[in-house]
């Protein structure tokens, strides 16, 4: 069985990318996956210091909840980020965690041999505005975070703008029957 890592960027409980994540995980589940789901906002999480620590043994130096994770980021074959739009990056909480990964990127450039060809990652992107370069920063983010954790950057993509206020995805006439399809097909 496939085991889905679902990551829940927002720092707003049930807010409109949750929602969107919890259709998409039971999509996954329907496919069979077991599902590992991870919110930043729960965890504890130094922003990288940048010290250099990792460029001498691929292992970030900070002891905190990214230990626990490193594991399951280093292993998933499939990953799914759902995240809202930040000032065209991703909340901080979670960009701390993206930051951090800066370890796994270090590890791959140290100990190539240990980047293996695996899976795929998947973004689910909620913005409250209508511009036309409303995800390509945290696009971008998430593409380049996939790539550090040993993912390819082309990834499957469900994107909604114009979603502000809490729970209002609900509201949208296809968007959590658009992301639980997108979990079942996934994991396929
Ligand atoms: C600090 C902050 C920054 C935001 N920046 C943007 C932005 O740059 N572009 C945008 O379209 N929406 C922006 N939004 C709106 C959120 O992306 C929107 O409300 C989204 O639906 C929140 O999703 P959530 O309920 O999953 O947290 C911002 C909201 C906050 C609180």
């Amino acid at each position: 069985m496939t085991t889905l890592l679902a990551l829940g960027f927002s720092p707003r409980k049930n807010g409109n990318s949750d929602l969107l994540l919890k259709a998409f995980i039971d999509g996954a589940k329907e496919a069979g996956a077991e599902v590992e789901t991870v919110y930043p906002r729960r965890i504890k999480i130094h922003a990288c210091l940048e010290c250099g620590g990792c460029d001498e043994a691929g292992v970030c130096v900070l002891q905190d909840g990214m230990e626990a994770l490193y594991p399951s980021l280093i292993e998933a074959e499939r990953v799914v980020v759902a995240s809202p739009v930040f000032f065209f990056g991703v909340p901080s909480q979670a960009k701390a965690l993206v930051d951090r990964c800066q370890a796994l990127w270090s590890r791959t450039r140290l100990f190539p041999e240990l980047k293996k060809p695996r899976g795929r990652g998947f973004f689910i992107g909620v913005g409250g505005s209508k511009g036309k370069n409303v995800f390509t920063g945290t696009d971008l983010c998430v593409q380049y975070f996939f790539d550090a954790i040993g993912l390819p950057k082309g990834m499957g993509q469900l994107v909604y703008s114009r979603v502000e206020a809490k729970g209002s995805i609900r509201e949208h006439p296809t968007a959590l029957a658009e992301a639980r399809e997108a979990g079942r097909l996934f994991m396929n």
